[in-house]
């Protein structure tokens, strides 16, 4: 037995005898670590540990307090504990997930099954008649057909376009920093290259998004999991008290609408990661492809925003709101400018000229505000009717996250549910899921789904939805009587 699992029982056979109750404060991580002369990383071991076992709790800037003992509610409110606030062991580990995340990408992609498994938004509100019109129209009248006219950064006006619209957020970029990529896939990448090596760890959310474990793995380097809540997102605190013991080349992390989770990232956690890395002098690389897809009345702001000294990465794309079909994405690199233009360079040359072309025409034309205003409108009006038909038809002990944009519901089934399981016999059915195996190395989501609503509600997916609530209730948990 590890030392820090033998930390763990023991603290946990204290706490059977009632050495505390619930609500009790057990010792600081520091306290432990200095009273029993062990790691402050052992320590947190076994308190992560004991919170994925549901003894403790972590509550921000409060420490560990003993659980509640809680009963299954339905949402996730203030008050409930998110499935994502089980903390994983802060160890680092190599990344394997991509060839089941392939797998299972090409099953849900398949065009006669249900696709609530799918990553991408429905297209059909999507201006697509249009932008090919302007593909074809650019296409004719250009003439620069040469690469040497889009090497990085990339087409001047899309650019120009795009700083634009940072400018109508809120935000002023300067538009030399933008690059243009493949994609925000390309920008992740290349910003990943251009801050970390091989062998080098990387912090993320857990859950994450799995194409940044992917980068992370096909780099060589090494992931470390941070408990990420459905309230505060990653959990700030967390990271600082790694930060102190682990060799951390980067952060990765999505602060608006995360993938899987929807939560926004409060003001006030987004100020303190950036303050965190930057005193640090550690580049974090966020992702903001989700931006644009706000619910409420003013965008949010991303960590750019609080970034003095160039640390953050910014990446986005249109491909959540425009077209994931042109794979047209930028990064916006901080200090850390000028080497992803180069490695978009050496990478891939440049990115596909007429796509750019339309896009910039698009924008500069308008209309984009009035699309996005509608796109809005109707995820937030699905994300209602999801979260009520999956609160009706699904066991009441699952619990399910409270999207604030976007498009994905995240769903956390009772424990003894394995999603593997469940995404298998969904697709016998020919329905498709997003099973939390692909979101985290850490095994600590198996049991927890990803639901796509950006389809347009009609009778085949609430019956879809429904099929996989009976598939659930007939899953026996392991203690149940027979029949
Ligand atoms: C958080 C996040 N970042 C990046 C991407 C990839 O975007 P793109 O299709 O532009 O490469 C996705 C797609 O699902 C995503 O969810």
């Amino acid at each position: 037995m590890k030392m820090y699992e033998q930390l763990a029982g023991e603290l946990e056979e204290h706490l059977a005898a009632g050495m505390l109750k619930a609500g009790d404060k057990v010792p600081s991580v520091r306290q432990l670590s200095q009273q029993r002369n062990i790691s402050i990383t052992t320590v947190l071991k076994a308190y992560s540990l004991l919170e994925s076992r549901g003894i403790i709790e972590s509550r921000p800037q409060s420490g560990y307090f003993v659980r509640k003992s809680s009963h299954g509610t339905h949402t996730l409110t203030a008050d409930t504990d998110s499935p994502a606030r089980l903390k994983p062991p802060p160890v680092a580990s190599n990344v394997e997930i991509s060839q089941l995340v392939l797998r299972t990408l090409k099953t849900i992609s398949r065009n006669d099954a249900v696709p609530l498994g799918s990553p991408y938004p429905d297209s059909s509100p999507f201006p697509l008649t249009r932008l090919s019109h302007l593909a074809n129209n650019v296409a004719r009248k250009s003439n620069s057909w040469g690469v040497l006219d889009d090497l990085p950064p990339g087409n001047i006006n899309l650019i120009r376009q795009i700083a634009g619209r940072y400018f109508l957020n809120g935000l002023l970029v300067d538009p030399n920093e933008i690059i243009i990529t493949v994609g925000a896939t390309e920008a992740l990448n290349l910003c990943l290259q251009a801050v970390a090596r091989p062998g080098d760890t990387i912090a993320v959310e857990s859950p994450t998004y799995y194409a940044i474990l992917h980068a992370i793995e096909r780099m060589g380097m090494r992931a470390i999991e941070i408990p990420t809540s459905h309230k505060t997102g990653m959990d700030v605190d967390y990271l600082a008290s790694i930060l102190e013991s682990e060799k951390i080349a980067a952060c990765m992390v999505m602060p608006n609408f995360h993938n899987p989770l929807g939560i926004v990232m409060p003001e006030e956690n987004k100020k303190k990661l950036v303050a965190l890395m930057t005193r640090a002098r550690k580049p974090i690389i966020e992702s903001a492809v989700y931006n644009e897809l706000y619910y409420a009345d003013t965008p949010p702001s991303s960590l750019k925003k609080y970034d003095t000294e160039g640390y953050v990465l910014h990446c986005s794309s249109f491909s959540k709101t425009l077209s994931s079909a042109f794979r047209i994405g930028w990064a916006m690199p901080g200090r850390y400018r000028d080497k992803v233009e180069n490695l978009k360079f050496v990478n891939t040359l440049s990115t596909s000229a007429i796509p750019q072309m339309a896009i910039a025409e698009y924008l500069t034309q308008g209309g984009y505000d009035q699309h996005l205003r509608r796109l809005r409108k109707i995820y937030q009006q699905q994300s209602r009717i999801i979260s009520s038909v999956v609160k009706r038809f699904f066991p009441s002990d699952c619990i399910i996250s409270e999207p604030e944009g976007g498009y994905l519901l995240w769903v956390q089934l009772p424990p003894h549910i394995d999603a593997m399981r469940l995404y298998n016999d969904a697709l016998e059915r020919k329905i498709t899921i997003g099973p939390g195996n692909i979101f985290s190395n850490t095994g600590n989501f198996t049991n927890c789904i990803r639901l796509n609503y950006s389809y347009p509600w009609d009778s085949d997916i609430e019956a879809a939805i429904i099929t996989l609530g009976k598939i659930i209730a007939n899953y026996r948990q392991p203690d149940a009587p027979h029949p």
